[in-house]
C-alpha cells in the first residue's frame, strides 16, 4: 500500500473516493460540510432520504458525483455529535475500510483525521488510519493458487491542513512502520509449520538484519546451546527432527553505553504437546505457538523503520515440541542454564522450558528491562478471553509503562498478580522446581516459573495465547502485541 498526505483544498482534490464522517442529526465533519456545499447538498439529500442516519459504524457509498474530480464519497457514521473515544474512532475506521473492501476502489483519500477524538491529536489519528486500513486489507495468499486479494486498495492519502503537516507526517511514518511490523508478524504466524520451521525463522531474521544497517542478527545452533548449558531448551527440541535455533537481533541505535531493552518471544513453530500429546481437535492452531517470536521480529522491524534511538535486543528461542522416541518424558529432570533443576511433569508445558534458558541468557546483555511474549497458557484464554493479553511482572514501573502503552496503542493488556503464595504450586519432590503448577491459576503459575529465572533484572511477561490469533471463520494471526510494544518503544525513545 502506498501512503501519502494530501493538503490540497477539497475543491482541487482528484481521487477515486473520499471518506468523510457524518454524525447523527445531519451534523457533518468539516470535509463533509464542504463537499455538501460543493455538490448542491448531495450529502444532505442522501441523509434526508434516510439512507444513513449517522449511527456509529453505518456507511453509504455515493458512487456518482456530478461535475466533480472526486468520483465517489464514502459516508461513515460517527454517532452522536461529540468527541469520539479512541475505541469508537477505530471502530469507525474499520467500518469504512470494510465498506471499501467490497468495492473495486484503488485509491482513497481519508478526511477522518479531522474528527475530534478525546485525548488524541492528528499524529495519533493519522497513525490509526494507517494501522486499521493495513490490518483490514491484509490477506494471506502465500500457499493459495489464487493470489488475488479481496481488497483492491493500493493508495491511501490522509487529508490534512498545512498547519498539522508535521504531526501528520510523524503519524504516517509511525503508522507505516507499525503496520509493516504487524503484517510481517501475521504473515510468519499464518505460515504452516512445515514451512515456518525454526530454521525458516532464523533465515527471516537474517534477511531482516541484512535490510537494516543498525540491526545485527546472529543464530545459536544446538551445539552452541549445549556449550552454554541450555539443558532446558534442548530438552524440548530433542523430540523434533528440526534443529532448534536461538535467534538474536541486536538493534543498536541508542547511546553506546545505554542498557538495552530486551524482548524475548516464544518461537515454538509447532506444539504437538510432546509425549503429553495434545488432542486432535484444533491442533493445527499450534502452528501459532511462534507468535511471540514473530512479534519480536515485527517489533524490531518497526523500531528499525522508525529509526528509534534505542538499544534493543530481540531473542527468539525457536523449536518444535514433538513426540518422538528421543523426546523428553514426564518425570525427566533436566538442568537449566541457570543451574536450577526442573522436573518435567507435563511435556506440553514446553514454552517456559525454552524461555527460562533464554531469560538466563538475557543476563549477559546487562538489560535495562526484559519483556517476554509467549502463547504460554490455555488458562489465559479461560481467564481473560481474547480481549487483553495477560501481563505479569516483577516491576511496577515497567508494568505500568506497558499498561499506558497498551492504552494508546489500543492493544490491551490486563495485569494478573504474581504473589509468592503461588510459587508453592511449583514445588517438586525431586528437583528445584516442577514445570507445571496444577490446574489452578495456570497463567500465574507459568509466570511464577519464569520469574525464577528473571530475578536479576526488571521483567514483564505477556501471555498472548488469547490475543495473537483468531479462531473460527476468521482464523488467522492478529499481529498483536506489535502495536503495544512499538508504542512502548516510542514512549521510551521520547524519554
Ligand atoms: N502453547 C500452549 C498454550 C496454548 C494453548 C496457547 C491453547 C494457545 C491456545 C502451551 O505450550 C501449552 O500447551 N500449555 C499448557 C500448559 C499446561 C500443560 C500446564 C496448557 O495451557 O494446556
Ligand atoms: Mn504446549
Ligand atoms: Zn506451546
Amino acid at each position: 500500500m502506498d501512503y501519502s498526505i494530501e493538503t490540497a483544498p477539497l475543491k482541487e482534490l482528484q481521487c477515486d473516493c473520499i471518506v468523510v464522517g457524518v454524525y447523527q442529526g445531519a451534523q457533518f465533519c468539516p470535509s463533509a460540510s464542504t463537499l455538501n456545499d460543493n455538490t448542491q447538498g448531495l450529502i444532505s439529500k442522501i441523509i434526508n432520504r434516510g439512507d444513513i442516519s449517522g449511527k456509529k459504524g453505518e456507511t453509504v457509498l455515493i458512487n456518482a458525483i456530478p461535475d466533480s474530480a472526486i468520483k465517489r464519497i464514502l459516508l461513515v457514521g460517527l454517532g452522536e455529535k461529540a468527541a469520539l473515544t479512541g475505541k469508537n474512532y477505530r471502530q469507525a475506521l474499520f467500518a469504512a475500510v470494510n465498506a471499501l473492501k467490497k468495492t473495486s476502489i484503488k485509491s482513497v483519500a481519508y478526511s477522518l483525521a479531522e474528527c475530534d477524538v478525546i485525548g488524541y491529536d492528528w499524529q495519533w489519528k493519522t497513525r490509526q488510519i494507517i494501522e486499521v486500513v493495513s490490518d483490514a486489507v491484509y490477506q494471506y495468499t502465500h500457499t493459495k493458487s489464487d493470489k488475488n486479494t479481496d481488497s483492491k486498495l493500493e493508495k491511501l492519502s490522509i487529508i490534512a491542513p498545512e498547519h498539522e503537516l508535521s504531526r501528520v507526517t510523524a503519524g504516517l511514518a509511525q503508522g507505516r512502520a507499525i503496520a509493516e511490523g504487524v503484517i510481517f508478524t501475521k504473515f510468519l504466524a499464518d505460515l504452516p509449520a512445515n514451512i515456518c520451521t525454526p530454521t525458516y525463522l532464523a533465515e527471516q531474521a537474517l534477511e531482516l538484519g541484512s535490510k537494516h544497517g543498525k540491526l545485527a542478527v546472529s543464530i545459536l545452533e544446538e551445539s552452541d546451546m549445549q556449550a552454554l548449558g541450555m539443558g532446558s531448551f534442548l530438552a524440548v527440541s530433542r523430540g523434533s527432527r528440526q534443529p532448534a535455533k536461538l535467534i538474536t537481533l541486536n538493534y543498536q541505535s541508542g547511546e553506546k553505553n545505554a542498557k538495552p531493552i530486551v524482548i524475548i518471544g516464544k518461537g515454538l513453530t509447532f506444539d504437538a504437546g510432546g509425549i503429553s500429546l495434545k488432542t486432535a481437535a484444533g491442533m493445527d492452531e499450534m502452528k501459532y505457538d511462534m507468535c511471540g517470536g514473530a512479534a519480536v521480529l515485527g517489533t524490531l522491524m518497526a523500531a528499525a523503520e522508525m529509526d528509534l534511538p534505542l538499544n534493543i535486543i530481540g531473542l527468539i528461542p525457536a523449536s518444535e515440541n514433538m513426540p518422538d522416541g528421543d523426546a523428553n518424558k514426564p518425570g525427566d529432570i533436566l538442568t537449566s542454564m541457570s543451574g536450577k533443576t526442573i522436573e518435567i511433569l507435563n511435556t506440553d508445558a514446553e514454552g517456559r522450558l525454552i524461555l527460562c534458558d533464554t531469560l538466563t541468557y538475557a543476563e549477559r546483555f546487562n538489560p535495562d528491562v526484559v519483556i517476554d511474549l509467549a502463547t504460554l497458557t490455555g488458562a489465559c484464554l479461560v481467564a481473560l478471553g481474547r480481549v487483553p493479553s495477560g501481563l505479569l511482572g516483577n516491576d511496577d514501573i515497567l508494568c505500568n509503562d506497558l499498561l499506558a502503552a497498551s492504552e494508546t496503542a489500543n492493544d490491551s493488556v490486563w495485569r494478573l498478580p504474581l504473589w509468592e503464595e503461588y510459587q508453592e504450586q511449583l514445588k517438586s519432590n525431586f528437583a528445584d522446581l516442577a514445570n507445571i503448577g496444577g490446574k489452578d491459576a495456570g497463567t500465574i503459575t507459568a509466570a511464577c516459573f519464569l520469574s525464577q529465572f528473571a530475578e536479576n533484572f526488571r521483567w514483564a511477561h505477556l501471555d498472548i495465547a488469547g490475543t495473537a490469533w483468531r479462531t473460527g471463520e476468521r482464523k488467522g494471526a492478529t499481529g498483536r502485541p506489535v502495536p503495544l510494544l512499538s508504542q512502548y518503544l516510542i514512549n521510551r525513545a521520547n524519554g
